[in-house]
Formats: structure tokens, sequence, C-alpha cells
């Protein structure tokens, strides 16, 4: 029997943090190299869900192949033969399925998404700025058909491979629902089509309910580690120099007890605690039993401060390694097996809707 897939999308973004690092892109990486042998693992770029919300089209293709390094200098088993990595658009019938599908989703249930409402909002509330700003004439922030119809693509991403297993954050909870409904409509109207994923309930159960750790933002320690409020200064790139680290380190917020804690009152300081023991490599209580009760920040702070430079020159320098072209090498080869597999479901889809003759 063909082993069962794991499937899940490697996002391009230029400026990974060590959040992300911890949070996702580790706990990713962990689960392909642990899961490879009993399972396929598809980790793929969903590059054409890039551009559902406006980008830089010029820094596209750069920030795929960066995104994809960083991934390899952080250990993604790319010499694993049963893990495929591959960019979506190279693949056609992520394409095309999506069109034959959008033929059978309701634009009700599409308009009943979270996610494209907060993000509608979003781009509306952006657009507004712009307005009462300067630079209108400039702007392209509608709201796009392509961002309405982001769970039809993310659906042919995964029903294309058989895919049984989807490994991702709370925020999909609802795209992973429909990828469910839109393979049960189809298998009721057309036979048995797809395989249907797993229901959040049971992706939980499989991969365990809180993977990835999260990290906090140095400015504001009860937020997770984010660059949302556009200073950067709470957040840790893993492109950051050991200087630029050390100064966003040693200005973290802490507060006014003044005496070492970890404890829901101490969040800035937890949050060093936690980076510490994580960036070290130590456990949480060793970490606590050296530093709890100090009555000064400064020595904590330096300790991290010099963990995480650490961890970033290593980082740093396993990134200038990174083979290209055994990375290209893995892509070609990955996406020639993948459109094979894509083809014959896509061949499945177009008999039974009738665009094909039956054999
Ligand atoms: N929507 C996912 C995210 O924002 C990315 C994604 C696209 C994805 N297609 C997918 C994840 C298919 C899992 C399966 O994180």
């Amino acid at each position: 029997m063909a082993k069962q897939v794991i499937l899940t999308g490697i996002r391009a973004n230029n400026d990974l943090h060590i959040g992300n690092y911890m949070g996702a892109m580790l706990p990713m990486i962990d689960m392909a190299t642990k899961r490879a042998g009993e399972y396929q693992v598809n980790l793929f770029v969903p590059d054409l869900h890039s551009f559902t919300t406006p980008i830089d089209h010029h820094k596209l293709q750069d920030a795929i192949m960066n995104n994809l390094r960083v991934f390899v200098a952080a250990g993604l088993p790319i010499d694993s033969p049963d893990v495929h990595i591959y960019r979506q658009s190279y693949v056609s019938a992520h394409s095309e399925l999506t069109v034959i599908l959008d033929g059978f989703t309701g634009f009700g249930e599409m308009s009943r998404m979270t996610q494209f409402k907060d993000k509608a909002k979003k781009l509306h509330d952006d657009l507004q700025e712009y307005v009462d700003g300067v630079d209108v004439s400039k702007s392209n922030k509608n709201v796009s058909v392509g961002l309405f119809n982001y769970p039809v693509l993310m659906a042919s991403d995964i029903l294309l491979y058989g895919t049984t297993y989807v490994p991702v954050g709370d925020d999909q909870t609802q795209h992973i629902e429909f990828a469910r409904d839109i393979a049960e409509r189809m298998n009721r109207l057309f036979g048995e089509l797809f395989v249907v994923p797993k229901s959040v309930k049971e992706q939980h159960t499989f991969f365990g309910k809180d993977q990835g750790l999260r990290i906090k933002d140095l400015v504001d320690p009860t937020k997770k580690m984010s660059k949302s409020d556009g200073s950067g200064r709470g957040v840790i790139f893993l492109n950051d120099t050991p200087e630029i680290t050390r100064k966003k380190i040693m200005s973290a917020t802490t507060d006014s007890i003044g005496r070492v804690g970890y404890n829901t009152d101490q969040p800035g300081i937890s949050n060093l605690l936690e980076l510490l023991s994580l960036f070290s490599s130590r456990s949480l209580a060793e970490v606590r039993k050296e530093f709890e009760g100090q009555t000064q920040y400064g020595l904590l702070k330096e300790a991290v401060a010099d963990s995480v430079a650490n961890f970033l020159a290593d980082f740093q320098a396993n990134l200038t390694k990174v083979n290209d072209k055994a990375l290209k090498d893995k892509l070609e080869t990955s996406e020639k097996a993948m459109n094979a597999i894509a083809n014959r479901t896509l061949l499945k889809v177009q008999q039974a809707v009738g665009l094909r003759p039956k054999d």
C-alpha cells in the first residue's frame, strides 16, 4: 500500500525571525525527519498563494529561493527520498484543479472564512490610510478574487496528493475543514475521487496539540514575537548581526520587581529565561536554578545575548554553506514526481466531471 501523505506549505517570507525558527520551522523539519520512512512528506512553497495580497513581484523569485535556503540551513532533510520539496506553480495541476473546484464551491461558504474577512478588512484599512495620507495612485490594495479564492487553491494543494495529515496553525482550521467538505462533496457527486483529510481534531491528536514554542516579543512580552508593529525592535531576525542582536536583547522590556522570577507577573524575564534555555540547549529548570532570585537583570540579559548571538553565528555560517545545486536538483526531482502524482488525480477529476473521456 502507498504511504499516507503528510503535507504542508512553506510560506515565502524574507523576514524570518527566531520566533518563526523555534515555533514553526524546527517543528516542521523535525516532523519531516521523524515521519519520513513511514510516511510520504510533501513540503511545498505556495508561491501562487503569495500574491493573494499585494507584494513586490520583483522580489518574489529571490524570496522563494532564500526562504528555501534558510530551511535547508536549519536542517530540512533534502536527502530523504520520502520528503518532497517543490514549488506549487511548477505543478500546474494545482491551478487546473482549483478552477474545476471553483464550480462546486459556494460564494457564501468562501465569504464566511474568517481569514478572508480579517485580511480583507486589513487591506481596506490600509487603503483608507493611503486615501487619507499621500499616495493613492500607486496602491493596488484591492481585495482580490485571489484572496477570496485562497481556500479552494489550498484544498487543491491538499487533495491532489491524497493527503491524510496537514500540520498547520490554528488560523488554518477553517481552510482544512473546507478541504474536507469539498472532498466529501465531490465524492458524493462523482464517487470516490479524493482521500478526505483527517479532521482538525484528529490532526491535533496525530501531531500533538502544541508543537512549537511561543517565543514572546522583546518589546511587548505579553505578545508572541512579531514584526507587526513595524519597528522590528522586539524581534530578532535570522539575519541580524551579533551587535544588533545584543542591543535588542539588552534593551528588552523587563519589569520593576527587581528579582529574577519565572511567573506571569514577569513576562519579560520569563521570556528571557525561556530564550536562554532554548538557545543554550539547557533545561528550563537548570536555567531557572541558576538565575532565579538574582536582584539584577543584567547578567541574565548578557547570558541570553551570548547564547542567541552564538546560535545566529552558527546558523548564518550554515546558510553560506548551503549547496544551491543540491537544492535545485531536489526541487527538480520532486517537481517531476509530484507532477506525475498530481496529474493522475487531475485526470480522474477531469473524467468524472466530463472534461475527458472515461477510459
Ligand atoms: N495557508 C497556509 C498558511 O498560511 C499555507 C498553505 C497553502 C498550506 N496551501 C496549503 C498549508 C496547503 C497546508 C496545506 O499557513
